[in-house]
């Protein structure tokens, strides 16, 4: 008797691990990709704050064209903040300073912002790919799609 239990409560335990690996464990991450709006949503000059909060972007747009900064600092990960007035980028964890265009100035950051790829879709809105990054130090910062020209 006791080894027919067994042997049934080892086929259920079999059966249960068959049944498990029908269905792998997925992780449905966000998509790196999002699109951000027309070009004539950013004004030359301005920081755009708008994709801060759902996507860790500053969107720039400048004389030369539209880039986009990846808002985590180089130095432990916190979000920065553009402050307008003072023209730059301050992190509230430990002080670290970026200029505009993402160059760290002040505080431990050792290196400058990150940008992220850019480019315009086919229906003719921005296309924010930030699974790609270009990197001011690897003098990435003036490859395609490091910058739309527009
Ligand atoms: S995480 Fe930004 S200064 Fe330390």
């Amino acid at each position: 008797m006791a080894g027919w239990a067994g042997f049934l409560g080892a086929l259920g335990l079999s059966s249960l691990y068959f049944i498990r690996l029908l269905f792998p464990r997925v992780v449905f991450e966000p998509s790196p990709v999002f699109k951000a709006g027309f070009t004539s949503d950013y004004t030359v000059g301005e920081v755009s704050t708008k994709w801060v909060k759902d996507q860790r972007v500053w969107i720039v747009r400048d004389k030369e064209g539209i880039y986009v900064i990846f808002a985590r600092c180089t130095h432990l990960g916190c979000t920065p903040r553009w402050l307008k007035t003072e023209n730059k980028y301050k992190c509230p964890c430990h002080g670290s300073g970026f200029t505009k265009t993402g160059i760290n100035f002040e505080g431990p950051a050792p290196r400058a912002l990150e940008r992220l790829k850019i480019s315009l879709g086919p229906d003719g809105q921005i296309v924010v790919d930030k699974s790609k990054k270009f990197l001011f130090e690897k003098n990435e910062w003036d490859k395609p799609g490091a910058i739309l020209r527009v």
